[in-house]
């Protein structure tokens, strides 16, 4: 088999590269360990900044997003028992964010995919790249029991953090930054209406709480527990035990319950791989970097990535100059180390650290008193909240 782009995983990267370089012309197969079936279900993500909106929109992908989607213009901070609203429109003229789930972007990317009779393999096993610093780089993998090559130009590594493309570089190539946290996320989804029109991020002394939703039916809901933790621990009723307390406020505001539909706990790290290009390789999304979710850029990040990487390849076919290729991973590093740093602040503030001690408790506050009374410090909280610009 030959294709020009070989795209290694079906998740918000790959699939959204495929398209992008479909729009200018360019051929890609897309390969993904999973089945179509897994892809579109997994809960994941939900926050969609201004720029991935337009994105979507832009090349045709975003007509359910904005039937279903839900527009969001601020956000609540919770300290102290009390909210403070962070206003986008007012703070960033006019942005906006868009909660739309992941898995439905999944849903509207593999459609269009398969409208365009793109190529996409779902369940192949046993994948592995190789010729990476050829001119003609390989996939091998198995599909329905049989072996299989897969000659490119170029492979696209968007097979997320547990992926083969990473590993494929030789290691003294890459440059690995890492920060673990002391803390994980415990998330629900429950059939109950969301509580509060807009998310509230609170800092409780009982550590981080987060109220989400998916749509005016279905809340998405989180807490901070131990990193270790297992989710046999936390029944339904300690889940809800836990997030009533954490999201108490003084105003008598009450928090409703429903039936939880799923449950798990997600480590926290932020990761950073440079360079994200070895050869004819280059890495997009959580392949080459993971934020702790607070503030919810993972999926973001991975479509700028992808934006830059289909524009890179867009000009490589239609000139045949690399310049944009070469300046693909520093191009994305700009960006994704300014994104990097919003996420460790927002995680920084609102979580409680195992280690910390009275003083970082009032530091925390202060910064979360500062952050909602100060319009400079707010304008910053909000400009990186929507998303920072794409370019
Ligand atoms: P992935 O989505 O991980 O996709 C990689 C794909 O590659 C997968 O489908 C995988 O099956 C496939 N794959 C892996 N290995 C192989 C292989 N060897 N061969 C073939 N296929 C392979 N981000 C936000 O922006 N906003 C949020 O609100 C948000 N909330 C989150 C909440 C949770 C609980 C979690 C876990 C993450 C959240 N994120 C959020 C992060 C976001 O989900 C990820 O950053 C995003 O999925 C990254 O997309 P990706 O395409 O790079 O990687
Ligand atoms: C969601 C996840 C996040 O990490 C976040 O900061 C906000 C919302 C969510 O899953 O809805």
């Amino acid at each position: 088999m030959r294709t020009q782009v070989g795209i290694i995983g079906a998740g918000p990267a790959g699939l959204l590269l495929s398209h992008l370089l479909h729009l200018q012309g360019i051929e890609s197969i897309v390969l993904e360990a999973r089945s179509q079936q897994q892809v579109e279900k997994r809960v994941r993500a939900g926050i969609l900044e201004q720029g991935t909106v337009d994105l979507l929109n832009e090349t045709g992908v975003g007509a359910r997003m904005m039937r279903q989607g839900l527009v969001h213009h601020g956000i609540e901070l919770q300290f102290g028992h009390e909210r403070r609203r962070i206003d986008f429109q007012e703070l960033t003229a006019g942005k906006s964010v868009m909660v739309y789930a992941q898995h439905e972007v999944l849903k509207d990317l593999i459609e269009a995919r398969l409208v365009a009779q793109g190529q996409l393999l779902f369940e192949v096993d046993d994948v592995t790249v190789g010729d990476l610093d050829g001119s003609k780089p390989k996939v091998q993998f198995r599909k329905d029991g049989s072996s299989q090559e897969l000659i490119c130009d170029f492979i696209a590594g968007c097979d997320g953090f547990h992926g083969v493309c990473r590993p494929a570089v030789p290691t003294e190539v890459l440059n690995v930054f890492e920060r673990i946290y002391p803390f994980a996320w415990l998330g629900i989804l429950a059939q109950a209406p969301p509580s509060s029109k807009e998310l509230i991020y609170a800092y409780h002394e009982r550590g981080f709480a987060l109220l989400s939703m998916r749509s005016p039916e279905i809340s998405r809901l989180y807490v901070q527990c131990p990193p270790d933790d297992d989710i046999r621990n936390w029944s339904d009723e300690r889940i809800w035990q836990e997030l009533h307390t954490r999201l108490e406020c003084l105003d008598g505001w009450k928090l409703m319950e429903g039936p939880v539909l799923q449950k798990g706990i997600t480590g926290m790290r932020s990761f950073v791989v440079e360079p994200m290009q070895y050869g004819r390789l280059f890495l997009a999304g959580d392949s080459a970097h993971i934020v702790p979710p607070t503030g919810a850029k993972g999926l973001n990040l991975a479509a700028a990535d992808v934006r830059v990487l289909s524009r890179a390849l867009g000009e490589y076919y239609a000139s045949g100059k690399i310049y944009l290729l070469d300046s693909y991973s520093t191009t994305c590093l700009r960006r994704i180390w300014k994104v990097q740093r919003f996420s460790w602040w927002m995680t920084s503030m609102l979580h409680r650290f195992s280690d910390d001690n009275p003083f970082d408790q009032r530091r925390q506050l202060a910064e979360l008193d500062y952050v909602t009374s100060s319009r400079a410090a707010s304008v910053s909280l909000a400009e990186n909240y929507v998303g920072l610009p794409m370019d």
